[in-house]
């Protein structure tokens, strides 16, 4: 991975860009089917390539990426491909800390951390210190996350607090339940990628994402590049956002 302190040239981030891009990734079981491999040979495949897209982020002025690793419902896949997901989680955490340090990615983790592992969860929670001091690029995974799982949780702690007297139910609004969402250090998103051809959001940031732009695009995730990355990013550039109100 580049250092943060290697002076290159760098491209002009994209006028009115996204600040911040989250991303479905989908289509590594296809992609490994396609090439006669088991399944988890895509997640493998699938990544590397989160590496190429957390590097192209400065490139195109995105400060924040948030990518779906693995969601409340994917426990229903077979043991085998649980078991590796989470292996696969835990050497890529290993493995990777020291070039996302490097690079100046600060990571987070969204989801229900009381279903995994304790070795995953204490690695996830040291990733986290490491990088915490870092703003080149947030990265946010997102990792045992359902939207509506996390709509549940930070209902159940809102209420919590209301029981508790710490909080009057007059004050509940669209501005006090976001902070008690697991994404409330983050902007909402820009914009929405998902790959491999599927045009649903399968219960990803559903609060977040209310007002976001949408891309499905065809190519499953293994192959997507970062120049598919970076024209995503420029054609989102030229929208007109006008959040239920009529432009300028
Ligand atoms: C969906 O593809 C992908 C997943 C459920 C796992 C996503 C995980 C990775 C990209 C790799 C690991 C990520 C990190 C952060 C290390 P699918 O299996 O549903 O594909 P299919 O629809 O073709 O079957």
């Amino acid at each position: 991975m580049r250092k943060a302190q290697v002076a290159k040239p760098q491209p002009e981030p994209i006028p009115g860009g996204p600040r911040h891009v989250a991303i479905i990734m989908d289509g590594n079981g296809r992609w490994a089917t396609q090439r006669g491999r088991p399944r988890l040979f895509g997640h493998h495949a699938g990544a590397r390539r989160v590496r190429e897209i957390v590097e192209a982020c400065p490139d195109v002025g995105v400060e924040y990426l948030t990518i779906f690793a693995f969601s409340t419902e994917n426990w229903k896949r077979t043991q085998v491909e649980v078991a590796g997901l989470m292996s696969l989680f835990r050497r890529y955490i290993s493995k990777e800390t020291r070039a996302l340090s490097e690079f100046g990615v600060r990571v987070r983790f969204i989801g229900d951390r009381m279903r995994l592992d304790d070795k995953l969860t204490r690695l996830m929670n040291e990733l986290e210190t490491a990088t915490a001091g870092n703003t080149r690029v947030h990265l946010t995974i997102a990792l045992n996350y359902g939207g509506r799982d996390e709509v549940a949780r930070a209902t159940r702690r809102l209420a919590e607090d209301v029981a508790a007297g710490r909080l009057a139910p007059e004050d509940v609004d669209e501005e006090t339940l976001p902070r008690y969402l697991d994404t409330f250090v983050l902007p909402d998103p820009d914009l929405v990628i998902r790959t491999s051809g599927e045009a649903r959001i399968s219960n990803f940031l559903l609060w977040q994402s209310a007002y976001a732009e949408y891309e499905f695009i065809d190519t499953l995730w293994p192959d997507f590049t970062h120049e598919e990355f970076a024209r995503l990013c420029a054609s989102y550039g030229g929208r007109d956002r006008r959040y239920g109100g009529v432009g300028p």
